[in-house]
């Protein structure tokens, strides 16, 4: 069984010590990365060959850091070919499901290497069109890769035997896994190879025929994956992409009785609005909703804990990809016999934080994804800024303001109640306590209905064992950082408003993507 590569990737590992310098396993990729930031790429709907409709429109597509670089064009699914693609897809799916695992399986084995192969194109890409600063980009294609290698793995031990039950004589029985039919795959833009991939793998291997709508802020980098599934061997109807905007395209899809389950990665309230679409169907079957949301997540530092030790993975936490994890850290929750210091070495530690440009391997934080974004979070700063209760700020230099940046921020505030939504950027908001309230902080992080990611710095033993059956959330990390989960290591995904499960990169993911069958046979 292969190693995850991002066991060896991502930076929280660098900072334990098994593999010291990112930028060591940058340098080689350098001077490919920068040739092919030099392209200008081209995107457009992927559909089965048999659909032969013209495309109603086009737009030129910015970089998130300099809205004055085109990074390429972008061609947008029309209704009419939504609907054909439907067509295909359930034309497609029965001798797709048919196709021994073996050989689905051996499509995604093939395109893990041809994405180890283009990971600098990719990770210039991810950072031309997402604005990935380059950390970020080589944990992301890791990720695919290991997404890739595990779901095939999974889907060769689960899926290409029959389990034989037991049974009169003269009567066999067996139970085995099959697709279910037509999946649709909705993606964010944070994780556009990852995430994107990963999800919509996961169907297609299961057997499913796959239409996929990546976001529309990321559907270049989806559209260049696509040419490399297809280089792997996946056949063109079997899975199908559908670029355009959410709210147009993704009622089209979620409404088609024809659609047998969805697997959504995105926020809360969208999957909110699949839900209904799903639900609202008549006479269609009942849909699987697999959907992986945004969180609240808080980190609980008791007075055990070090200061200097356990800023380096708040910083981490909250800033790494600008923020936009939906893993990161947003609440910090301090025994209030650490607060100052704690403060203290914070502020220093985002004082070093280098904003930039991401293609830069000196680039800490990145942009954010766009106009609406930064406005959002640059409203949410404001409002606290007046108050007066920023503790710390990263400097932002002037030549930055032509692109999407948000300074790192950390944010005093009262109660984690007046926090109504995710902020999802650099934002920090801290809160002290009392070692005699823990039950109150607890109880206030579970109340949030969210249940993502958690965090425990402690070395009490006890205390962090009692808080860990204390916390409803579905990944915990003690004493080290909220982000960057790998795959087959740590399964990862929510519970409550943070998602249905099961967990991605986890044994039980390919399940929901299939459906039981039992065949007894009177021999
Ligand atoms: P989003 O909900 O705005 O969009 C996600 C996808 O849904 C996009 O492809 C979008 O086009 C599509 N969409 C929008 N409206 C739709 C509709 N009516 N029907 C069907 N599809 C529709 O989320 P985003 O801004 O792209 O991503 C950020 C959010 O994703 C954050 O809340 C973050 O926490 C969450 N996220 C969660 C995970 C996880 O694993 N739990 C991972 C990454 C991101
Ligand atoms: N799986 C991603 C992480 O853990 C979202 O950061």
């Amino acid at each position: 069984i292969p190693l995850p590569l991002n066991l060896y990737g991502e930076r929280r590992i660098n900072a334990r010590g098994l593999s010291l310098n990112i930028n060591a396993q940058l340098e080689p990729l350098l001077e490919n990365i920068h040739s092919y930031d030099q392209h200008l790429w081209s995107g457009k709907p992927w559909l089965a060959e048999s659909i032969q409709l013209p495309t109603v429109s086009s737009s030129k597509v910015f970089s998130p850091f300099d809205q004055a670089q085109q990074v390429g064009e972008m061609h947008w699914t029309s209704p009419e070919q939504v609907s054909a693609a439907l067509d295909a897809a359930e034309l497609a799916f029965p001798s797709w499901n048919a196709t021994p695992v073996i050989e689905r399986a051996a499509c995604l084995y093939k395109l893990a290497d041809l994405l180890e192969e283009n990971m600098p194109e990719l990770m210039a890409l991810c950072a031309r069109e997402a604005g990935k600063q380059l950390g970020d980009g080589i944990a992301e294609i890791r990720e695919a890769v290991d997404f890739c290698r595990y779901y095939a793995l999974q889907a060769e031990e689960k899926f290409a035997e029959a389990k034989l039950m037991p049974g009169p004589t003269g009567e066999s029985n067996e139970l085995y896994l099959t697709g279910r039919g037509i999946f649709v795959t909705i993606s964010p833009w944070n994780f556009p190879v990852a995430i994107f991939l990963g999800q919509t793998l996961a169907a297609l291997v299961a057997g499913n025929s796959v239409l996929a709508k990546p976001a529309e802020q990321t559907s270049l980098v989806a559209s260049r994956c696509m040419e490399l599934v297809y280089a792997a061997g996946v056949p063109r109807a079997a899975l199908q992409l559908l670029p355009g905007k959410g709210s147009e395209i993704g009622p089209l899809l979620t409404s088609d009785s024809r659609v047998a389950g969805v697997s959504f990665t995105g926020s809360t309230e969208t999957s909110q609005v699949i839900n209904r679409s799903l639900a609202a169907r008549e006479n269609a079957p009942l849909a699987t909703l697999i959907a992986e949301t945004g969180g609240q997540n808080a980190m609980i530092v008791d007075s055990t804990a070090l200061p200097e030790q356990v800023v380096a993975d708040i910083v981490e936490s909250s800033f790494t990809s600008a923020g936009q994890r939906c893993s990161a850290l947003r609440i910090l929750f301090v025994q209030e016999d650490i607060a100052e210091r704690l403060t203290e070495v914070l502020t220093g530690a985002m004082a070093e934080l280098q904003l930039g440009d991401p293609r830069d391997p000196a680039t800490d934080v990145g942009p954010v994804i766009d106009e609406q974004a930064k406005k959002g979070l640059v409203a949410h700063i404001d409002k606290y800024r007046t108050k007066g209760q920023l503790i710390a700020e990263t400097q932002l230099a002037s030549e930055l303001s032509k692109g999407f940046f948000v300074a790192p921020v950390a944010i005093k505030i009262d109660q984690l109640e007046e926090l109504e939504k995710e902020q999802f950027g650099p934002i920090l908001h801290l809160l002290t306590y009392k070692a005699s309230e823990i039950d109150q902080v607890i109880a206030s992080i579970n109340r949030t209905g969210y249940g993502l990611t958690c965090g425990i710095q402690s070395r009490n033993e006890q205390f962090a064992a009692y808080l860990d059956s204390q916390l409803r959330v579905g990944n915990l990390y003690i004493n080290r950082n909220l982000i960057g989960a790998v795959v087959g290591v740590q399964p990862f995904g929510g519970m409550g408003l943070s998602g249905t499960g099961p967990k991605a990169g986890g044994p039980h993911y390919l399940l929901r993507f299939a459906t039981e069958r039992t065949r007894t046979i009177n021999t």
